[in-house]
């Protein structure tokens, strides 16, 4: 195998690490405590849809799994609140049953969140960063605020489907100005996907190995608006040749026809977007597409959508070096340059942006602004072992899971690399996503 990602000096470093850590917990805090002060409280206990939980749900809950993990399971603590456990257990309810559950009020949820975070942070100060799998480079606390910052991504999406008023605002991108070639060719032959050595790589990213992929060609940005109305106005939704037989009964039975939060007026599309409504962008990547849409989308195109594999190959091996890096730009933490991410902007970047963040090969926006669906199904990688618990990953792995790749503008980087996995239904698509297309290059063409 080749050699692995080199990490920067803060990585490697225990004092370094426990900054880092403390670090990524305030801002996954500091992200918590605006999405769950810019309402008013009875919309924080309310269920804006079935599919989100009410907001002061997410906010004990990230409390919760913080007791647990950094109090009781690393320091050995007692459970400060036993009897709330089972509530704030995602298996244990469903997300459409929460708002009926004898939650804690907002102003106690919060309380108990900070009650936590007060004793996680000398839990933090004392702990020697080595020794248990848990403790060694901070894992656990690296994985909470992971965790953390997942939720704020979940209540970010709460605050997309709410009705009323704007409560959330954010500068948007800069406009971007891009004319390079449509698709780039990413050469056959060996990799290295997953990682081993990254500090804070949650279980189901592990353990490195290697894969063969052969020759392909991938966009060079994700799929436009503008690309995409031209798959609606062609008659996309209405052809049945573009959809799977599963694809085709899902859009036929829930009347979809365009983009979640999309609405044609007269000879126009407007989109929703955190309580304003506006003209769809043309130039920017489209949102809000179930894994069924984009998938018609890339066999309308004459195309079809990456497999993991293949993206994670698009966005970390260098053909140059012949090595995988913990981003497609190299081994440097993620900075404004390089990718739209942190929620920062409450919307993707035109496609095209980011030239700092582009992969050797060429490839832009593969980290941040969308989150991209692949043509996989979750599974685990040859070696894969859950840790620290088998219902972070291991309880999704199979075929009613698609994967998605590189993260949103949403999620914070702490939550997104090169190696990052998510995933959900293909019928899901109130989450911050899009997708870009591939296509075989063919022996003759690498
Ligand atoms: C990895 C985004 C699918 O939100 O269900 C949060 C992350 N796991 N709490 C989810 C997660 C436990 C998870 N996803
Ligand atoms: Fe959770």
């Amino acid at each position: 195998m080749t050699a692995p990602e080199t990490l920067p000096a803060s990585l490697t470093d225990p004092e370094s690490l426990r900054e880092r850590a403390l670090a990524a917990l305030t801002t996954a805090r500091d992200r918590t405590a605006l999405l769950t002060s810019c309402v008013e409280e009875p919309e924080l206990t309310a269920q804006h849809s079935p599919l989100m939980s009410p907001l002061v749900w997410d906010l004990a809950h990230i409390g919760n799994q913080e007791e647990l993990w950094l109090l009781r399971a690393v320091a050995g603590r007692e459970a400060m609140r036993p009897e709330i456990d089972g509530l704030y257990d995602a298996f244990e309810h469903p997300r459409a049953e929460r708002p009926s559950l004898p939650l804690l009020p907002p102003a106690e949820a919060r309380q108990y969140a900070a009650e936590v975070r007060g004793r996680a942070l000398d839990v933090l100060e004392s702990t020697a960063f080595q020794g248990t799998r848990l403790t060694e480079a901070g894992f656990a606390f690296g994985m909470i605020a992971q965790h953390e910052q997942q939720h704020d991504e979940t209540m970010l999406i709460t605050h997309q489907l709410r009705k009323g008023p704007a409560a959330l605002t954010a500068p948007d991108p800069a406009p971007a100005l891009f004319t390079g070639p449509a698709e780039v060719l990413v050469p056959g032959g060996p990799f290295v996907m997953g990682t081993s050595t990254e500090p804070w790589a949650l279980d189901n990213e592990r353990p490195a190995h290697r894969r063969t992929v052969p020759s392909f060609f991938i966009d060079t940005t994700p799929v436009t608006n503008a690309a995409y109305q031209a798959f609606i106005e062609d008659g996309g939704y209405g052809d049945r040749r573009w959809w799977t037989p599963e694809g085709w009964d899902h859009i036929r039975a829930h009347d979809i026809e365009a983009p979640l939060f999309w609405r044609r007026d007269g000879g126009q599309w407007l989109r929703r977007r955190f309580g304003a409504t506006e003209v769809v962008p043309p130039d920017e990547p489209v949102l809000h597409v179930c894994w069924y849409e984009a998938d018609a989308y890339a066999r309308w195109a004459g195309r079809r959508l990456p497999t993991e594999a293949e993206w994670e190959k698009a966005a970390r091996h260098d053909p140059a070096t012949d090595r995988s890096t913990r981003y497609p730009w190299g081994d440097a933490d993620p900075t404004p340059e390089h990718a739209n991410l942190g929620q920062r902007h409450l919307r993707p970047a035109p496609a095209g942006s980011y030239p700092a963040g582009a992969s050797p090969l060429g490839v832009r926006q593969l980290i941040g602004d969308v989150w991209e669906w692949t043509s996989s199904d979750l599974a685990p990688y040859p070696g894969f072992v859950a840790f620290p618990y088998r219902e972070y990953s291991e309880v999704f792995f199979g075929p009613e899971y698609k994967v998605l790749r590189g993260g949103s503008f949403a999620v914070d980087p702490v939550a997104c690399r090169g190696t990052f996995r998510n995933w959900d239904y293909p019928i899901r698509r109130q989450i911050f996503s899009g997708f870009r297309t591939a296509r075989d290059a063919g022996p003759g063409s690498a």
